[in-house]
């Protein structure tokens, strides 16, 4: 009786998800050119209560919980969610226009959309599109930008909260190189940072990101007011721009003509810490990467983006070598892509133009563990280990003729394994491939 009753709970309590499953070992951490990978061709996890209790082959589960219902996706590559670092909600809308580097590309076209955002109505319904796009690419956290309204943080911050989805924002600060409608008063930027840190930080999975959109749009005195608010908060996040583009670094030695260098100006204001993640950082000398090595910051590689806006080509292995961890992100709407998959294939050709070859498990980890891991949540998410929050995203890798075709070829050649399937996904897939994206466990999108 005592025996049944338990079986009864179990079958309440837990889930089996059944499939292919991937992830990275914790001891990745120690090069991530060479992260540790775990593979169950017969596999499942087993989810209780949004997290993951464990993970193994599907017959050893099934043995331990015979009656637990069991979602099916044999055949599927079930692997942890992918994790955006870098991205802008309210650039939605702009992706994909025309022939612009950053500077003019940010008046003619991101500087008038984010305009839109001080409406909560608005804001609200293209931030329910932007995390179901999100979704369908089979990401289930950011790192976001929003825009210098509240209105825009609270109404991102909100939907997020409806999927109990990790969302890290904040308000975007900017007082002066840009649009007038955009601009903010300093001490009314801080005031309501501060009510927006305590009204979300920490509250469900939303997390908060002090952010300075760059120093080109922040004086000193603004820089200086952000670093005090993150000193006040050290658990919070920094997020923002460096060293993108010529002209913008031409610009910030002409801004700040006292500091020796890009990176100086953020570490005078106390911007640089190890929770600080800086987008791009293509242009850095060998001193600005040893510093942010040294503070323990992360650079999010966002090749779309700087293909698009012909920005210059990321140099991970130099980075890499420097003892700089490295995160690949989109950078949507100057990246032309939510989809991370995407976005690793048009990293892989960034590194291929400069004799480097992007392995696929390196990539696949910076968007996944190696994310978690920039951001100090990798005590919670980012892979499979029991205890982990179960964010995951079920993938196909053949869906379109020619997936099909190059996978019965490895097949038939002996040399498909896990490997070339990543690599296949990494260079020619996206969205299609998503057949399923589950955050905490339950289903937040399903590809009909
Ligand atoms: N630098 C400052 N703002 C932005 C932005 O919105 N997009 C990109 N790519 N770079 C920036
Ligand atoms: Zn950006």
């Amino acid at each position: 009786m005592q025996n049944r009753k338990l079986l009864e709970k179990m079958k309440d309590m837990f889930k089996i998800i059944r499939g292919e499953i991937f992830d990275f070992l914790a001891e990745s951490e120690l090069d991530a050119s060479q992260p540790v990978p775990r593979f169950f061709s017969e596999g499942a996890l087993v989810v209780s209560a949004g997290k993951v209790e464990e993970i193994g082959y599907y017959n050893n589960i099934r043995e331990k919980y015979p009656d637990v219902p069991c979602e099916q996706y044999s055949g599927k590559l079930i692997v942890p969610a992918f994790i955006d670092t870098h991205i802008h909600y309210p650039q939605i809308e702009i992706i994909g226009s025309f022939g612009c580097q950053l500077v003019d590309w940010l008046k003619h076209y991101a500087f008038p959309a984010e305009k839109s955002f001080k409406d909560p109505v608005y804001a609200r319904a293209l931030a329910e599109l932007f995390v179901q796009e999100l979704f369908k690419n089979g990401t289930a956290s950011c790192m976001a930008f929003s825009t210098v309204h509240k209105e825009a943080v609270d109404a991102l911050f909100e939907v997020a909260s409806g999927y109990n989805m990790r969302m890290i924002t904040g308000l975007v600060w900017m007082n002066r190189h840009g649009d007038a409608a955009l601009m903010d008063d300093t001490k009314n930027a801080y005031r309501e940072t501060r009510e927006l840190i305590e009204r979300w930080h920490k509250k469900g999975r939303n997390l908060y990101a002090i952010t300075p959109r760059f120093a080109i749009s922040c004086d000193e005195a603004s820089l200086e007011l952000q670093g005090k608010l993150h000193s006040e908060f050290p658990d919070t996040y920094v997020q923002t721009h460096l060293s993108e583009n010529d002209q913008e670094v031409q610009m910030i030695r002409t801004l700040f003509p006292e500091a020796e260098d890009y990176l100086e100006v953020y570490e005078k204001a106390g911007l640089v810490t190890n929770r600080a993640i800086f987008a791009h950082g293509i242009h850095l000398s060998d001193s600005e990467l040893e510093r942010l090595a040294k503070t323990g910051a992360s650079i999010a590689h966002c090749p779309t983006s700087n293909l698009f806006l012909g920005s210059g080509l990321f140099g991970l292995k130099r980075t890499h070598e420097a003892g700089v961890q490295i995160t690949i992100a989109t950078d949507v709407g100057g990246g032309t892509s939510f989809s991370l998959l995407r976005t690793l294939g048009e990293a892989y050709k960034v590194q291929q133009l400069q004799k480097y070859a992007l392995k696929p498990f390196e990539a696949f980890y910076r968007i996944t563990l190696g994310a978690a891991r920039a951001l100090h949540l990798d005590h919670l998410m980012g892979n499979f280990d029991p205890g982990k929050e179960a964010d995951f995203v079920v993938l196909d890798g053949a869906v379109t003729t020619l997936q099909k075709l190059r996978l019965e070829f490895l097949n038939r050649t002996h040399s498909l394994d896990v490997e070339s399937l990543l690599f296949g996904l990494q260079i020619t897939g996206d969205d299609r491939n998503v057949v399923a994206t589950h955050v905490m466990g339950e289903k937040v999108y399903v590809r009909f």
